[in-house]
């Protein structure tokens, strides 16, 4: 390996800026020429490719959001605009690929290194913590706790007037922090992608919280799940269940920003860190994963196909029914 880019896509997660700094910094110390693109894959095809040394990483380890920019680009998705990429980086001799990203990112470069051979290494960077082959991804902590600040807020003004709200939140079609959130915020119920819980229990469990005396209960509801958003639910609710004021927020973008947590700083600079090392060691093909505190590697096709509830921990949801009567 001598020359390598990396690149952010898909969803922007607190602790990219880490990882950049990681992977640019490793590839420095190890004698490589270090490229960035801009906006994921849209900048390997608008050859927006750009040099980067160690100076060009200083100060952005508390930084959220991504300082190479990222998006969802369609393009790439197309063999021709995987030509133009593999074309503008064989233009600056770039035989290494770090990206950044979820299970959209990977899917493209698993295509892409089978079509062109290039060398390329994942590194798990999404709020949603829906890869396999790492116990948690990079940015799911913050958010996490961006939403536990969140909700904390809400039970001070939902248990003021006696309210019940629903509280909307993201991570796709994984319940990850849906669950953990609820755990973290003494939420009265949480409604996920991956498990079923029907309206009527829930009703029924929000009539024990009122007979008991609750002034005022707090349902987190993941995005996936099958009943639709915040308000449907909410809605359809209010029509069996009046006792209290409802209320509904959706947190939305917001569980996306902000200054990583320690744990995503720390994170982002092992995985980066480790990516790049894996590239100059011959590696292709994998992503890189925290598994039980040790650093290893997963096939793409395996990351990619461990998508689906394998993480959602019963135990953990059980206890969250047990510890909210
Ligand atoms: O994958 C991260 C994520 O924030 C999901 O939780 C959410 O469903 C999606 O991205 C939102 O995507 P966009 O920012 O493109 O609206």
């Amino acid at each position: 390996i001598k020359n390598i880019a990396v690149l952010t896509s898909g969803g922007d997660a607190p602790g990219m800026n880490a990882c950049i700094r990681a992977v640019v910094r490793t590839g420095i110390y190890h004698g490589k020429n270090m490229f960035g693109a801009v906006q994921g894959y849209q900048g390997l095809i608008n050859n927006n490719i750009i040099p980067m040394n160690a100076r060009s990483v200083s100060n952005i380890l508390h930084m959220g959001g991504t300082i190479l920019k990222t998006a969802r680009c369609l393009e790439f998705k197309e063999d021709a605009g995987m030509e133009i990429a593999f074309k503008n980086l064989q233009e600056k001799e770039i035989d290494g690929l770090v990206v950044i990203g979820g299970d959209g990112t990977f899917t493209g470069a698993k295509r892409f290194g089978e079509k062109f051979g290039i060398n390329v290494i994942g590194v798990p960077g999404t709020i949603d913590n829906d890869l396999y082959g790492s116990d948690f991804t990079l940015g799911y902590d913050t958010a996490i706790n961006t939403v536990i600040e969140a909700i904390d807020k809400i039970r001070d003004t939902a248990d003021s007037h006696d309210r019940l709200f629903f509280v909307e939140v993201m991570g796709r079609d994984s319940g990850c922090i849906a669950l953990r959130s609820a755990i973290a915020s003494g939420a009265e119920a949480v409604l996920l992608p991956e498990r079923e819980t029907s309206l009527k229990e829930l009703i029924t469990k929000l009539k024990a919280g009122a007979s008991t005396k609750k002034s005022s209960s707090i349902v987190i509801v993941s995005e996936g799940n099958k009943y639709g958003g915040a308000y449907d639910i909410a809605k359809a609710v209010k029509r069996k269940f009046t006792h209290y004021d409802t209320k509904v927020t959706i947190l939305g973008h917001l569980q996306r920003g902000g200054s990583p947590s320690g744990f995503d700083r720390i994170l982002g600079s092992r995985l980066g860190f480790a990516a790049t090392n894996a590239l100059i060691a011959g590696e292709s093909m994998k992503m890189v994963g925290l598994k039980g505190n040790k650093i290893g590697l997963t096939s793409l096709s395996e990351a990619l196909s461990g998508l689906g509830n394998y993480k959602l921990e019963d135990d953990l949801l059980e206890m969250t029914h047990v510890l909210s009567i």
